[in-house]
């Protein structure tokens, strides 16, 4: 589809597995494994063949990134959030960031030293843009895209097709070819050596080994002042409850650093917070160190649910400027709502976009808010997204109250009333220190699984 037969010779990736592929699968086991899949080859094919127009090739990419994930491993694919990026998501946060990186740091995404990184990149869809956007400026744009420009994907599919899709989009734009030489095949939250708050522990033994250039590209990576962190991190956007048992990995220097932060300052008492968001949201914070912006699309649970409380807190002491649009739809708050009539991504879980910018002389904070009418369907979310500008999608500004709430303010005080529970009370000696209406409480029923 690319004319690009030679990408597995070329791709420092793609070669140390041919290789691999080369020593072990051979033989009767290759021709019977390539047969099964002929008709699945076939009909791509057949489809690639007849695909003319660059963008036709990048949405036959991504349908098959999605659509054959799902299907070959709809767990691993919820776990990874293998979904592509709407375009107008896409594009709105590029032109958000950069008004942004010019309005706080007086430079634009295009100039020299503004190091930009999408740390989940999926079909590469943050960079294509990014490109698309520098358009016109071709010798700042070849900088850009040889040096400035980084991404990351954990998963060998996504990381083929970001890689063919950044590479075919620099060439249409260009009209030359260019290897991309900043995207690593690397689990971004293992990779922590470049976090300010790093302690000491390598990479040496991740997904980065599986060829030398990987791991000088990684070397090359953290060794780098990045400034904007842009992208779609993964959410379990599937699993309905414990049950479904498709749980995260665990991120042990991450998770050290949430207990620190978001679970220390939250005044929840079960605070889960171990979710892939949060995560990239506290790997992000770390890696800009001082100065930067943070812009994610993602699960909105962090504007109002109460175990977030810690997060929105020290959001809003490390940050300067916050903007949130929030584009509603989780089908849980409200069942009246259609996940794949309302809600961008087609699921059940709310979506939002926030904008999080460290400024290191910054006085004060400031939160942006919108939030889109709660009907409104998939389709008018993102023709409002197309046209849409930041402060425009966020106009209003949030104070939030002394409990770290940022929404309902005025319902949301519970402060002066009896509580029904306390720990305090269940543990007290006496009854005249009693501070709740029950002594005693539980979880309630809770199988556990247990047979
Ligand atoms: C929501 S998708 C990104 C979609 C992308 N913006 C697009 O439009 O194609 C998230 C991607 O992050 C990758 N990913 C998940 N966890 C990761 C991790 N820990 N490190 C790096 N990439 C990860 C997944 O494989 C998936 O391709």
């Amino acid at each position: 589809m690319f004319g690009n037969d030679d990408f597995h010779r070329d791709n420092n990736v793609a070669k140390a597995l041919y290789e691999l592929e080369r020593r072990f699968f051979r033989g009767d086991v290759k021709q019977r494994t390539l047969h099964a899949f002929e008709p699945y080859y076939a009909a791509i094919r057949s489809t690639a063949a007849l695909i003319q127009s660059h963008s036709e090739k990048q949405g036959f990419l991504k349908a098959i990134y999605e659509n054959f994930y799902k299907v070959y491993n709809p767990k691993a694919a919820d776990r990874l959030g293998v979904v592509y990026t709407p375009n107008e998501i896409v594009r709105f946060m590029v032109q958000s960031a950069d008004w942004l990186c010019e309005k706080h740091f007086g430079k634009n995404l295009i100039d020299r030293n503004v190091e930009i990184l999408d740390p989940a990149t999926g079909t590469g869809t943050f960079i294509v843009e990014l490109l698309e956007h520098f358009r016109g400026r071709p010798a700042k744009m070849k900088y850009k895209f040889l040096n400035e420009l980084h991404a990351n994907e954990v998963a060998i599919l996504p990381y083929y097709v970001a890689n063919l899709n950044i590479e075919a989009t620099y060439a249409a734009i260009t009209g030359e070819y260019a290897e991309f030489p900043n995207l690593c095949l690397v689990d971004t939250l293992d990779n922590t050596d470049a976090l300010a708050t790093h302690v000491g522990q390598h990479f040496g033994d991740l997904l980065g080994g599986i060829s030398t250039e990987n791991v000088e590209r990684i070397g090359r990576q953290n060794s780098r002042k990045i400034s904007v962190i842009i992208g779609n991190p993964p959410y379990n956007a599937n699993q309905r409850n414990e049950n479904d048992n498709n749980k995260n990995r665990e991120y042990p220097e991450i998770d050290r650093r949430i207990k620190a932060t978001y679970i220390k300052e939250s005044t929840a008492q079960k605070t889960k917070l171990y979710d892939m968001y949060s995560r990239f949201f506290r790997w992000a914070a770390d890696r800009i160190d001082h100065d930067g912006i943070v812009a994610f699309v993602t699960n909105r649970g962090f504007v109002d649910k109460r175990n977030f409380d810690g997060f929105r807190k020290l959001a809003a002491r490390d940050f300067s400027d916050i903007y949130v649009v929030d584009l509603g739809a989780d089908v849980r708050d409200n069942p009246k709502l259609s996940g794949t009539m309302h809600n961008v991504f087609g699921i059940r879980i709310g979506v939002a976009i926030s904008f999080l910018v460290k400024r290191r002389n910054a006085t004060g904070n400031r939160i942006h808010y919108g939030r889109r009418p709660e009907f409104e369907t998939r389709e008018e979310k993102l023709a409002f997204l197309h046209t849409a500008t930041l402060d425009k999608a966020a106009p209003e500004l949030i104070r939030p109250d002394a409990h770290s709430n940022w929404l309902d303010l005025a319902t949301s005080d519970s402060t002066g009333l009896l509580p029904l529970v306390a720990k305090a009370t269940k543990g007290a000696k006496s009854r005249s220190e009693d501070a709740a209406i029950f002594r005693l409480f539980s979880l309630g029923i809770a199988t556990n699984r247990d047979d």
